[in-house]
């Protein structure tokens, strides 16, 4: 079994809730419980992590995201809604074919909580598993009424039983297939924000402007949506491409690109083949450490928290930098046509 070594590139020192890797290796069979040191959301956070480019890391975000959140103490859901089910297998979810999952929630409309796992390692990690049956869901949804709400239905009526039940979810995290049809569309209905991951590498913004005119259409029907996130992933300090990607892209979708980077990370790639994310596989790895500092980030732009200024209204929201992330500077950049 291959053991980490230290071929990553630390690119973060500010995170110092982490406990020193030797006493936490990364196959360890613990309980994966961080300082809980970030704010929590004032209401649920839905994330559509989506980019219809293939293989820009939306899988790697969605999992390790939601890892990192739910090691600071949060309460997470993560719900794979592509038919290869990668989020499924990062997380140590059974997802063969016929297995039960999201599709009998959005094909046979079964309410989403029969299908809800707990995550192992994590004791506030969950997560609904999508297996190769879900492929057929676009062309056997083509014809029923609401198609595109049929995800949104099932997880409101979800997360409002486990807030009454004294269980509210701080996240959701929707990984999207690498496409913009029905499923991403049925995840842009239910969402609230969109996370999208660039990867640093030539074409990296194209096609981008479209997924953000698809999030202006879909706004008719959600007006919650917004695109609040982008996250740069497989940055190569040593390539001026990456630098350059990620130059173009703060300089065309403003606030909403976080400012920590997800660099190449052997650790990330190597994580799913053992069931797990960066985060237990080695969390003191770069990549372990930057999606860290990235949820970091996530969890201090709290949409609903009230500005820095104002106090916090019950205790739970320390303080935000939300001011510009919000649909604007990306939704202008969109119709100014330069995001490219
Ligand atoms: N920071 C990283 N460093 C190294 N490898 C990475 C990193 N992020 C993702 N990868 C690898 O790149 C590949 C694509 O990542 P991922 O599956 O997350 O992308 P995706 O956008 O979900 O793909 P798809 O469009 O097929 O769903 C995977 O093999 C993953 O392990
Ligand atoms: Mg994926």
């Amino acid at each position: 079994m291959p053991q980490p070594d230290d071929a990553d590139i630390l690119v973060s020192r500010e995170t110092t809730e982490l406990p020193p890797a030797a006493s936490l290796p990364p196959n360890v069979n613990l309980p994966m419980v961080f300082r809980p040191t970030l704010p929590k959301p004032l209401k649920t956070r839905i994330f559509v992590v989506a980019n219809q480019k293939g293989g820009v890391g939306k899988t790697t975000t969605a999992v390790n995201m939601a890892a990192a959140l739910a090691g600071s103490g949060a309460r997470v859901l993560v719900i794979d809604l592509d038919p290869q089910g990668n989020a499924s297998t990062a997380l140590g979810i059974e997802h063969s074919e016929g297995a039960p999952g999201i599709y009998d929630v959005v094909v046979d409309r079964q309410p989403l909580g029969k299908f809800v796992h707990g995550v192992p390692r994590f004791p506030t990690l969950w997560a609904v598993p999508a297996t190769i049956d879900l492929s057929g869901a676009e062309l056997e949804l083509a014809s029923v009424v609401a198609r595109e709400s049929r995800l949104k239905r099932a997880l409101d009526t979800y997360l409002r039983e486990r807030e009454a039940a004294g269980e509210r979810f701080d996240y959701v995290m929707i990984d999207c297939p690498p496409s913009l049809g029905l499923l991403t569309m049925n995840a842009l209905v239910a969402g609230q924000e969109v996370l999208v991951p660039i990867q640093c590498e030539y074409y990296a913004l194209e096609g981008v402007e479209t997924l953000f005119k698809i999030v202006e259409l879909v706004r008719e029907l959600n007006q919650d949506l917004t695109v609040s996130t982008v996250l740069l992933t497989m940055y190569d300090a040593r390539t001026r491409l990456s630098a350059q990607v990620a130059e173009n892209a703060r300089e065309n979708l403003g606030s909403a690109v976080l400012r920590t980077s997800i660099p190449r990370s052997v650790r990330i790639s190597e994580a799913p083949s053992f069931g797990q994310t960066a985060m237990t596989w080695d969390p003191s790895s770069s990549g372990a450490l930057s999606y860290l500092e990235a949820a970091r980030e996530l969890a201090h732009r709290d949409p609903a928290a009230p500005p820095p200024s104002s106090p916090p209204q019950d205790g739970r929201q320390g303080d935000s930098d939300n001011s510009d992330v919000l649909g604007s500077t990306t939704a202008e950049a969109t119709k100014r046509g330069d995001v490219r």
